[in-house]
């Protein structure tokens, strides 16, 4: 029966949620979810300004944590609203992390609960056991944010073996800087698929780097092309290049998806971070697990984003597995995630 109130202050997403018991003690539920996005704060910087975010969580984070204990209908306490504060303690930017992981102990002590410091990675991999009760491991997880792309094969909860990176950018920060080069604004993955749905997806031919070896991933080739082409052919179409463009990005992530399932014997795939939230990945990665004949799990698009739903369940397996975190943990900017040795 433990509740569990998760905070993310890890970027530019301000986040409360409850998770509580699933349905016949099958998984988690998620009891509610708020998301203040400071995107109207940092768009006309055309990206985050880390001091910036870190004062606008200390001013929404007590507001979003109300709203999310209010709609779990967990207002009433003493003694305390729910069973445990699980805040994410990186990676992230540092001063964003500080302000959600010092409230969380803050509100831990003074109702007298345990306080869990959750990795923002391992959040992400918990997204699809939101929506999916029944999963069979592993399974091959690729996780596609703004700061990390990693292909990992997931045993069960916290249980991560590496299988494949990119050796350069994130597939996050391709597509905000495509966007930012044509203009598209911040965030923007969401920019790029936009412009995308009115282009020609074979308009231009960017590279698909790293396509036939190995696991790992490139960026900064593709981001490069782009500028190139954009420069050659002043008058290309932003619709025209951001659908080539998305289309190379989601032509790799899906290949090695299938590969890395392949080498290691993945029972399913698994999308997870911001990236997931693309609507042509999502298609291309069902279309081919389909034809594999592995089940696909997608989270829904607002919990592959930054969202807390994802914390306060990775935090609830964490207190009930490994238990909680000293009250002097931490916020690391730089923290990975635990993989088996
Ligand atoms: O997981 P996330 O919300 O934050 C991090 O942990 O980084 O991921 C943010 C990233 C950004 O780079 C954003 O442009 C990208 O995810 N993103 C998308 C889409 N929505 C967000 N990329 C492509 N298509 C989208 N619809
Ligand atoms: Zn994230």
């Amino acid at each position: 029966m433990t509740a569990v109130l998760g905070i993310e202050t890890s970027c530019d997403e301000t986040a409360a949620a409850v998770v509580g018991e699933g349905a016949a003690g099958q998984g988690v539920a998620v009891e509610s979810s708020v998301v203040s996005s400071q995107i109207d704060l940092h768009a006309a910087y055309g990206g985050v300004v880390p001091e910036l975010a870190s004062r606008a969580h200390l001013e929404l984070l007590p507001l979003v944590v109300a709203q999310a204990l209010e709609q779990a209908g967990r207002r009433a306490w003493p003694p305390a609203p729910v069973d445990a504060v699980a805040a994410t303690a990186g990676p992230g930017l540092i001063g964003a992390l500080l302000v959600g992981v010092s409230e969380a102990k803050a509100m831990a002590v003074a109702w007298n609960r345990p306080f869990v410091g959750v990795n923002h990675l391992e959040g992400h991999c918990f997204a699809a056991l939101l929506d999916h009760g029944d999963l069979r491991w592993p399974l091959t997880v690729l996780l596609v944010s703004g700061g990390h792309t990693m292909l990992v094969s997931m045993a069960g909860p916290g249980r991560y073996r590496l299988l494949g990176q990119t050796v350069d950018d994130a597939a996050g920060e391709a597509f905000d800087k495509v966007a930012r080069f044509l203009g598209l604004g911040y965030p923007g993955g969401p920019a790029v698929e936009r412009a995308a749905a009115g282009g020609d997806p074979a308009a231009f031919a960017f590279p698909r780097a790293m396509l036939g070896e190995g696991l790992d991933l490139s960026f900064s080739g593709v981001k490069t092309a782009v500028v190139n082409a954009v420069r050659r052919h002043p008058g290309a179409s932003n619709e025209d290049v951001a659908a080539s463009f998305q289309q190379a990005v989601v032509d790799v992530l899906t290949a090695k998806v299938l590969r890395a399932a392949a080498e290691s014997g993945g029972q399913g795939i698994c999308l997870a971070g911001g990236v997931a939230a693309n609507g042509a990945l999502r298609a291309a990665v069902s279309v081919a697990a389909g034809a594999a004949g592995l089940p696909v799990y997608l989270p829904s698009r607002a919990m592959c984003t930054d969202n807390a739903a994802m914390v306060a369940a990775a935090g609830r397996w964490q207190l009930e597995h490994i238990g909680p975190s000293p009250l002097d943990l931490p916020a690391d900017p730089n923290l990975r995630l635990p993989l088996l040795a």
